[in-house]
């Protein structure tokens, strides 16, 4: 109980935190919260708190596993940035308790466990309501989201074709050729919706794109 918390940086958390591993855990947590047992899972609606000077917000996200003795909450903020900003929008932090004693164990760098996360979920959701033809994947943003969905959609199905557009051509551009395999870059929503098996939506845009 008196030993320090261990800091995981960004990099350490990005070389532990696997597809492969993530997946099934987060599938068993996701049936666990739609059983609705507290004895299971208690994860109350993340809350917000509006930085109104700064146009973002900081987000506290706790979760309970009392059988398994995991306590922990993720700590975020985000925020709408200016086009071509090079701030991130996004910057998390999380923080695993010991549930007996109420200490903190570990801090984690919480980007990556957020980018991984949050297309891991996606990528349960398809395998479970994915049509029977699965040809063609369409990514419209090209931002973190739009990589973290790539790595986990492409390693769980096999696509012949995957489309991006984003707002900034550039954008688009860049994020194909970061990529392993082939992405072609679309000039309109309509180009790259069209025909698509699977469509991600994961722009910052408060509007429809
Ligand atoms: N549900 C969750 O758990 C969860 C977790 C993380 C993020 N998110 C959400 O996922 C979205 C993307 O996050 P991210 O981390 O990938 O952000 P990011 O790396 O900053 O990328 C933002 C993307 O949105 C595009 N964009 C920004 N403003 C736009 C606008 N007004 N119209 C059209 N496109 C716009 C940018 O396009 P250009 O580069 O072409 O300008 C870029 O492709 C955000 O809405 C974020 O809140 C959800």
């Amino acid at each position: 109980m008196s030993r320090q918390p261990v800091f995981l940086s960004d990099g350490v958390v990005a070389g532990l935190l696997r597809y492969e591993e993530l997946i099934p855990r987060l599938e068993e947590a996701l049936g666990k919260f739609s059983l609705r047992r507290s004895s299971e899972l208690l994860q109350p609606v993340r809350s917000v708190m509006p930085l109104q000077n700064h146009s973002g917000f900081l987000g506290l996200m706790p979760s309970y596993m009392p059988n398994e003795g995991i306590l922990c909450t993720k700590m975020l903020t985000f925020y709408r940035r200016e086009a071509g900003s090079s701030l991130p929008s996004t910057q998390a932090s999380v923080l695993l308790f010991d549930p007996e004693y109420g200490n903190v164990t570990a801090v984690m760098d919480g980007l990556d466990i957020t980018h991984k996360r949050t297309a891991a979920v996606s990528a349960i959701s398809a395998k479970l309501l994915k049509p029977a033809q699965l040809d063609i994947l369409c990514i419209l943003g090209s931002g973190h989201q739009a990589l973290s969905h790539y790595e986990v959609f492409t390693l769980l199905f096999s696509f012949k074709e995957v489309r991006v557009w984003s707002r900034r051509m550039e954008s688009a551009t860049r994020f194909a050729a970061s990529v392993k395999g082939p992405v072609t870059v679309c000039s309109s929503v309509k180009e790259a919706v069209n025909g698509a098996d699977i469509i991600i939506t994961v722009t910052s845009s408060s509007e429809p794109v």
